[in-house]
């Protein structure tokens, strides 16, 4: 009998390739592991020992569903941020916040903009729920907000989507920058404004603007947290916005370990600030390697560097390498950027690995 059901014609339409191949798939399809793990952005530097206790504990309770309002976790973020509780929305990281945003504000077909190469997961969202992406080359490596903002004025853009820091460049743009794209930005558009790597940066690249109801603001615990594996962000919203994703949202996505163990490094503050600090001891020590091996780096305000390798092809070849040695780095994929490969910040023997490694391969000639 054949088939008779059909997958939706936006489901249809989408490629079969995920942007999400992990290190672990890697490591299964070139059968071994890696030594140093340094292509997914995630903390080499662990997790607050608060935290830790306080997910050991919940543990003993995971017979009990989670308090799907989120509210201890979502008062103590408030009272973090100095906003209403009812300002923010707590989901599986980011990557859930930006697809249910997506669903929020746009229709399948409408175009939204981001920079060309922008963070792969929004734009497989924007694919996801059938909209069209409208992208504008960065401009000397950094979101060109001046085009971007005139990119969604002229595609009456519901959403326009820009990470500060940003991945995959690493570099930064000035909050005063943002206040005025905000200023430019048409009144049917919201910025969703990424700040994965908000704890890595300077106070003068983050907004301190109150709640504005034209921006969503996104923040993790992946990052500094050193939480990945936990799945827990949060969104900074208008009310109004919050009761949206409150009728979209999965109510028991984010389990109870996961919320008490964020709740407790939230108050970690001293956890925190030695996290940044290593960081940025080992952003230093790329930035040294790169020039001891003529290999510029730019500038980062994130717990990755990005090494500028001059093309393309020499870039993946850089990769490919230090992959088959069993160095784990990514790159990005589109121009201007596709020249470069980028390196999350490890600890003193993984950088040292690193190093070693590929000082080798170029040594050799890559
Ligand atoms: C810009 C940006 N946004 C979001 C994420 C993912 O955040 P989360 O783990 O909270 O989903 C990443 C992770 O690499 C990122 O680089």
């Amino acid at each position: 009998m054949t088939d008779k059901r059909n997958f939706t014609s936006i489901v249809e339409d989408l490629p079969t390739a995920i942007p999400f191949v992990g290190p672990e798939a890697i490591e299964r399809r070139v059968g071994r592991t890696f030594d140093a793990r340094l292509g997914a952005n995630e903390s080499a530097f662990g997790v607050s020992l608060k935290a830790l206790e306080a997910m050991r504990d919940e543990a003993s309770r995971v017979a009990w569903y989670n308090d799907p309002e989120n509210h201890d976790l979502r008062g103590a973020i408030a009272s973090h941020h100095g906003v209403g509780a009812a300002q923010i929305v707590v989901g599986a990281g980011i990557d859930d916040l930006l697809g249910l945003a997506v669903r929020l504000f746009a229709e399948p077909g409408q175009p939204i903009v981001a920079s060309q190469g922008a963070y792969a997961t929004f734009v497989y969202h924007v694919h996801g729920y059938g909209c069209e992406p409208v992208t504008h080359p960065y401009r000397d490596d950094r979101n060109d907000l001046e085009a971007l903002a005139a990119a969604a004025t002229a595609s009456d853009a519901p959403l326009l989507y820009v990470s500060n820091p940003d991945n995959p460049a690493g570099t930064w743009v000035e909050a005063s920058d943002l206040e005025a794209l905000i200023d430019r930005l048409p009144e049917t558009c919201t910025l969703l404004l990424d700040e994965a790597y908000a704890e890595f940066a300077p106070a003068s690249a983050i907004p301190t603007m109150s709640v504005n109801p034209r921006v969503i603001r996104f923040r993790t615990f992946s990052k500094a947290h050193g939480m990945a594996g936990l799945r827990v962000g949060y969104a900074i919203c208008d009310e109004q916005v919050a009761l949206g994703f409150d009728k979209i949202r999965l109510h028991f996505g984010v389990n109870r370990i996961a919320q008490a163990g964020a709740l407790a490094s939230l108050e970690d503050e001293t956890f925190i600030r030695t996290v940044v600090r290593r960081v940025e001891k080992g952003r230093a020590h790329y930035a040294r390697i790169g020039t001891s091996l003529d290999l510029s780096t730019l500038p980062s305000a994130t717990n990755f560097v990005t090494f500028d390798a001059g093309s393309r092809t020499r870039a993946e070849s850089i990769l490919s390498s230090l992959q088959d040695r069993g160095v784990f780095v990514r790159k990005p994929s589109e121009p201007p950027l596709d020249r470069c490969f980028r390196v999350t910040v490890g600890t003193d023997p993984e950088r040292d690995v690193f190093e070693k490694t590929l000082t080798e391969l170029v040594r050799s000639g890559a």
